[in-house]
């Protein structure tokens, strides 16, 4: 058990469980040990946090047939429950989950590098997120609580389960993400197996009681290792429905390819993605400075929201560099838990050198780093450094640095930006900042089909939950939010009956008894 000073790890973590089939089966094979990149010691050293099962094929085939049986082709329990008993199960889970706020916290810190109140927001705003899916799946059941008579047709609709999902998140948001798909993937009526990313793995530990007190045996199945060792071969099985996602293309193409009936496959996928900020002469330049300070740089830049470029007019070009660069190197770098520290190690122990690669590489380019502090090197850092001007050659313009680097282009004509834009392979969001309407106005109109959200002065980000959260190109597959979430982990199906006295009375008779959990007109406050 993890003690609750924030700043130090008194005992190691052993996860020597896996949830199968509502049991927490012991894992006697080999452990993979878990390293925080934060050092405690005058001389730099990983700290050793924990470890976890390295589980092979054979495990991980077993566990998927547990969630395969609970959803049984869609006859479990699970699947055919009433609303209201899917959600008592939600509301048990998240009221265990809340009690363990303080243990998760403090392993997101340690794991991941994130802020303390980074890592608090993570976990408030997952509690808020399973509260919200139950109020709009109540909604949902209360829309469809009804009949539609259509020529001649009585039909009674609603959404139904996609099967069996394979959940995998990401590690800069390892609860957030995953529990964006994992919690309305569950309430739908699907069963699940879910393997934590790299990073990240241990915070869910304490969560793992609770799943199991919480949901019928085989509902959520969570596993550990190597995607290669395990996600892979359960793919290949062809049991998996739906393909549940927040990483990079590359990865879900890998898996996807490994499914072999593709057409059966539905896909939930987060992807990469480079916003862009576009700072338009009449900006704001304060207000930019600060949202574009944040947009790139909280956490580390590890955002998929994050601002990984920004295109500042060439009439401003010069300040606004001078002033963005002095901001960045008064971002204080720190442990997670310092008082006002907004850099923090970062987790993934190769990152500060693909970092500096980044910058060596356009710097031979042609590009110079702004900042006195840019490109200096620690153990587990890497101080971010502001290039320009960067060009179309550079790695850093190509790839998703998904780290401390801000690359800046200047640009003159807004077509010409438009053009470059619509060349990305990316299109989650972008960042506009302006104010003359005639200026704005055509540029919106064209940025909202090259991205899914434009954010008029202030950085790109998900959040609130309940907006949609989606992107173009290689930057998502599916709509994320509270709302759209538990329309993408379902499909509409209905009973369809010819409006006679014969069906009328039958559907009347199915009404009153209350002997179907489908058929219900009987709805949730
Ligand atoms: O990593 C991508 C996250 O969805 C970003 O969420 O914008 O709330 O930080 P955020």
């Amino acid at each position: 058990m993890v003690n609750t000073n924030l700043d130090t790890i008194d005992s190691l973590l052993h996860q020597n469980t896996y949830l199968d089939n509502g049991k927490l089966v012991n894992w006697d094979g080999k452990m993979d040990e878990v390293h925080s990149t934060i050092s405690t010691s005058s001389e730099y050293k990983p700290t050793l946090l924990g470890t976890v099962p390295h589980m092979d094929e054979p495990t991980a085939l077993g566990v998927l047939n547990s969630a395969v049986n609970a959803y049984d082709k869609g006859k479990g329990d699970w699947p055919t429950m009433r609303v209201k008993e899917r959600i008592d199960c939600m509301k048990s889970f998240v009221k265990h989950m809340q009690t363990k706020r303080t243990e998760v916290v403090k392993l997101l810190m340690w794991e991941i590098g994130k802020t303390l109140p980074d890592s608090e927001k993570e976990f408030d705003r997952t509690v808020q997120y399973i509260y919200d899916t139950i109020d709009d799946y109540k909604q949902l059941d209360r829309d469809s609580a009804k009949f539609e008579k259509i020529d001649g047709i009585n039909a009674h609709i609603r959404r139904g389960p996609l099967g069996v999902v394979l959940c995998l998140g990401p590690y800069n948001y390892p609860l957030n993400e995953t529990f964006a798909l994992l919690i309305p993937a569950l309430m739908m009526g699907n069963t699940a197996v879910f393997k934590p990313a790299k990073h990240g793995v241990l915070l869910l530990s304490p969560l793992l009681e609770a799943f199991q007190k919480s949901f019928p045996a085989g509902v959520i199945n969570v596993i550990y290792g190597r995607g290669r060792e395990v996600a892979a071969p359960i793919m290949k099985t062809g049991k998996i429905d739906v393909l549940a996602l927040i990483g990079n293309s590359t990865s879900a193409i890998a898996l996807q390819d490994q499914h072999p009936y593709k057409n059966r496959l539905r896909l939930i996928l987060g992807l990469e993605a480079k916003n862009p900020a576009i700072i338009l002469p009449d900006a704001d330049l304060d207000l930019a400075i600060e949202e574009c300070i944040n947009g790139s740089l909280s956490y580390n830049g590890q955002r998929c929201t994050a601002l990984k470029i920004i295109y500042v007019h060439d009439k401003i070009k010069e300040e606004f560099n001078e002033r963005f660069s002095k901001r960045v190197d008064e971002l204080k770098f720190g442990q997670p838990w310092e008082e006002g520290v907004k850099l923090t190690p970062l987790p993934e122990p190769n990152k500060p050198a693909y970092i500096k690669e980044l910058i060596d590489d356009a710097k031979e380019k042609g590009a110079k780093i702004l900042n006195k502090k840019g490109g200096t090197v620690t153990d587990n850092y890497i101080y971010p450094a502001v290039l320009y001007p960067v060009n179309e050659s550079m790695r850093v313009y190509q790839e998703e640095q998904f780290g401390p680097v801000v690359p800046i282009k200047s640009f003159n004509d807004t077509q010409e930006l438009l053009d470059e834009m619509a060349r990305s392979n990316y299109g989650q969001q972008v960042s506009l900042f302006g104010k003359n309407v005639d200026t704005l106005a055509p540029l919106i109109d064209v940025l909202v089909n090259l991205v899914c959200r434009v954010n008029l002065n202030s950085s790109c980000q998900r959040g609130p939950d309940v907006l949609p959260f989606t992107g173009r190109k290689d930057s998502a597959v599916g709509t994320l939010s509270v709302h759209d979430a538990l329309r993408s982990f379902s499909i509409r199906t209905f009973l369809a009956s010819k409006d006679n006295p014969h069906n009328n009375d039958i559907i009347r008779k199915l009404l009153e008894s209350k002997t179907s959990n489908f058929v219900s007109t009987d709805y949730l406050l």
